[in-house]
């Protein structure tokens, strides 16, 4: 393919190379979620057990489900909305609730980006050599709760994400993610190798590896397809919007499988650059959401240039945020653009500031506003919880609704193939785990997250 059939055609951008396009979705994918949010979970969640059922879910319900987004994405060509809803306005709903929810994903998401310009600074001036754990305990501890100060680095992230989006699909995003993705690849291999050979890092290895099924329970699981749909950016309309941008001549099959392989891949680095670290230094892996601000930093305080290795991972931390965070901005710039027929500068403004004020209850619930909670969960989890456990299954649900029930199956397999341009072996086996056995398990997982049905 020539790299001049896939640049602009009509008046809507396109993404200029396919390289570009898979850097971009991969941008989208890896992000806090793979660093963060899995290290975390997997911690949480007892190791090994928990990793195989993740690799389940995005094997059987990630791939197929973000098959169908890009399939939904290019074959609308706009928006989100119209894209669930051009065969059945109804659909137009669920098209809206992922815009709503990348919104609030944003919001909260934009905080943890704040984070790391913070850590970045603090590891680089050397603030965490040689001190405590107790003292790192205590500098995130302090941090989080000055919510003017996380307000600042909130908004300092946030800005780093207008100035790209308002640059445009080809000399923003896609360029972005064309510098920042290759070079973030070498970072985690070099910070994996530096955990590896840590003395006592084996324990760490067989701990993440080494399954433990007696911690499963139904909650493990929705956690597992929860982590999968964050991960992978589905349910958001990131990826339908993305695929919007890309051109007919592309095989989206290819495109799709590269981005969720490479995702995983860095998620299990990532998990092997922080688990055995964790365990060479004798902390639980068990820590949660402080895991990567309060293990790590300890860890790069003792270690011999533990100041380059704490900068390298904030700074890889920052880039995979912005990568992702770009793609949740991107859903509702476009829809404005298209819909209301406003300048990309405009949309982005004002969707930024949509977003910045949709952070304040979840910066605040790390402040004066910890008490607050509502179905048991503080307002920061409660957004995390909305988006990842509810509202991003239930897109992905209704997505699958929208090609298997309401599309005809030609048209499908059109959008999947580029009519026929490409070979795609697998259309059978992608079709009828998206007609039949996603959406079955996407209700038990919905009924189990919700608490309607108890495993
Ligand atoms: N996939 C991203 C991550 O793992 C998060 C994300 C979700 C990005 C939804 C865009 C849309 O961090």
């Amino acid at each position: 393919m020539n790299n001049t059939e896939l640049q602009t055609k009509g008046s809507r951008e396109q993404f200029k190379t396919r390289f570009g396009f898979i850097m971009a979705v991969a941008g989208s994918a890896v992000g806090l979620g793979n660093i963060w949010r899995f290290p975390y979970i997997t911690g949480v969640h007892g190791g090994g057990a928990f990793v195989i059922i993740y690799l389940v879910s995005i094997f059987i319900i990630g791939a197929t489900i973000a098959l169908t987004e890009m399939a939904i994405g290019r074959h609308g060509g706009s928006d989100v909305v119209e894209a669930y809803g051009q065969y059945d306005k109804r659909f137009r709903i669920p098209g809206f609730l992922s815009m709503i929810a990348v919104t609030v994903l944003m919001s909260f998401y934009n905080i943890i980006g704040g984070w790391s310009i913070y850590y970045f600074i603090q590891i680089i001036s050397g603030k965490f050599t040689g001190i405590s754990s107790g003292e790192v305990e205590s500098i995130f501890g302090n941090f989080i709760v000055n919510s003017p100060q996380v307000a600042i680095f909130t908004i300092i992230f946030l800005a780093v994400n207008t100035i790209v989006i308002v640059k445009g699909i080809t000399e923003g995003i896609e360029r972005v993610s064309s510098i920042v993705m290759p070079a973030l690849f070498v970072l985690l291999i070099v910070l994996v190798i530096r955990s590896l050979t840590l003395p006592g890092a084996k324990e760490g290895v067989i701990w993440y590896l080494k399954p433990d099924f007696s911690k499963v329970t139904g909650s493990t699981i929705v956690a597992a397809v929860g982590q999968a749909f964050f991960t992978l950016s589905l349910g958001s309309g990131a990826m339908a919007t993305y695929a919007s941008y890309l051109s007919k001549d592309e095989s989206l099959p290819k495109a799709t499988y590269s981005v969720v392989i490479t995702d995983t891949l860095v998620a299990l680095l990532a998990g092997l650059a922080i688990l055995p670290a964790v365990f060479a230094f004798g902390v639980s892996p068990g820590e949660g959401p402080g895991l990567v601000f309060v293990t790590l930093p300890s860890i790069f305080g003792k270690i011999p240039f533990g100041a380059f290795f704490g900068a390298m991972f904030f700074a890889f931390f920052f880039f995979a945020a912005l990568t992702s965070s770009i793609s949740m901005l991107e859903v509702s710039v476009t829809y404005l653009i298209e819909k209301k027929k406003m300048e990309r500068k405009k949309a982005a403004i004002i969707m930024s500031i949509v977003v910045l004020l949709l952070g304040i209850p979840p910066l605040m619930s790390f402040g004066s506003w910890s008490h607050i909670e509502i179905f048991g969960l503080g307002l920061f989890d409660l957004y995390d919880y909305f988006v990842s456990n509810i509202s991003m299954p239930l897109v992905g649900l209704a997505g699958a609704l929208v090609i298997c029930w309401v599309w005809d199956k030609q048209v499908a397999k059109d959008e999947v193939t580029s009519n026929s341009k490409f070979e795609f072996r697998l259309f059978n086996i992608w079709y009828n785990l998206t007609k039949y056995l996603v959406p079955i398990l996407l209700i038990l997982v919905f009924l189990t997250a919700t608490g309607i049905l108890k495993i």
